[in-house]
């Protein structure tokens, strides 16, 4: 099953697009939960869907049409009866590494329709359309939490919040991250740009597992918009190499952990088996 990480932020516009980007991009392509290759035919195995109720950003990041995208998804959710993978149906070619776009409109009215239509049925036809491929991930990013984002985040299998590193910053996340804590199955923080604090002691306040911070990148965010794959940088702590940590955390939690190997049988004398009863 492919598993759904909604991006999303609280307020301003801290990155969360460019984080989605990157974590779709990044996504370790060959692996499912049991680490086996997804077999021919059944990719793309890295989505990213724009339900950003204030319109997409990524398709004018990397000069590509709207359509195929979220309306087009939306609209053929309603005349779907075997809907099958219908996200990866309405996906285009991301990058030149197998990642796939389902861009949103940029007009914010007709975005915010798009991801409603999604959210309708609690999104039956999204989850249809995970189930129904065998591996990867879906990153959704739906920009500033509302009522509807709010809900494809409760659907999701991990939230991952994007803020910046200021103390006022901070101060909304905090406002509201026990209603998240209890909306989301998992969620984490990714804290973008220059911080006063240290990630472990956000963690600590917030009583969340984990805290990422993302640095300020604009070489990575321009390769990215280019359709390049991140890289490590030697001696520099780069976007590339934070978000390959971001990743591995969410894949910890939402990917099933491989099957444990079966201890070693010991053979039981008779007596044995009786204590066991
Ligand atoms: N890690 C980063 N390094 C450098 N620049 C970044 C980084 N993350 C985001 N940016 C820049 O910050 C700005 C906002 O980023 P982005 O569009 O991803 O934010 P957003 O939260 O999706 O905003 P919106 O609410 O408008 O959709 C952009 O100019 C982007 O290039
Ligand atoms: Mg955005």
């Amino acid at each position: 099953m492919r598993r759904m990480v909604v991006v999303a932020s609280v307020k301003g516009a801290p990155g969360a697009t460019t984080t989605a980007l990157a974590m779709a991009t990044q996504w370790p392509e060959a692996t499912d939960a049991a680490g086996e290759m997804p077999r021919t035919g059944e990719r793309p195995v890295r989505l990213l869907l724009e339900a950003d109720p204030s319109g997409g950003d990524a398709a004018a990041w990397r000069g590509l049409s709207d359509t195929p995208g979220l309306l087009d998804l939306a609209a053929s959710v309603r005349h779907a009866s075997d809907p099958g993978d219908l996200i990866a149906r309405w996906a285009q070619p991301l990058t030149e590494v197998g990642a796939f776009l389902v861009p949103a409109p940029a007009s914010a009215a007709r975005s915010r329709a798009g991801s409603e239509l999604l959210a309708r049925d609690r999104f039956a036809a999204v989850r249809a359309s995970n189930e129904a491929a065998t591996s990867g991930v879906l990153v959704v990013d739906v920009g500033r939490l509302g009522p509807v984002e709010s809900s494809w985040a409760a659907a999701a299998d991990a939230l991952v919040l994007v803020c910046r590193g200021g103390v006022d910053a901070l101060a909304h996340v905090a406002a509201g991250i026990e209603e998240l804590k209890a909306t989301a199955s998992w969620m984490c923080l990714a804290v973008v740009g220059p911080c006063p604090y240290p990630m472990a002691e956000i963690a600590r306040n917030l009583g969340l597992d984990r805290v990422q911070h993302l640095p300020w990148d604009p070489d990575a965010v321009d390769a990215l918009r280019r359709g390049t794959p991140l890289r490590r940088r030697r001696g520099r702590r780069t976007l590339g190499a934070a978000m390959e940590d971001l990743i591995r955390e969410v894949r910890r939690h939402v990917e099933l952990p491989a099957r444990a190997p079966r201890p070693p049988s010991v053979p039981t004398t008779g007596a044995e088996k009786g204590t066991q009863r």
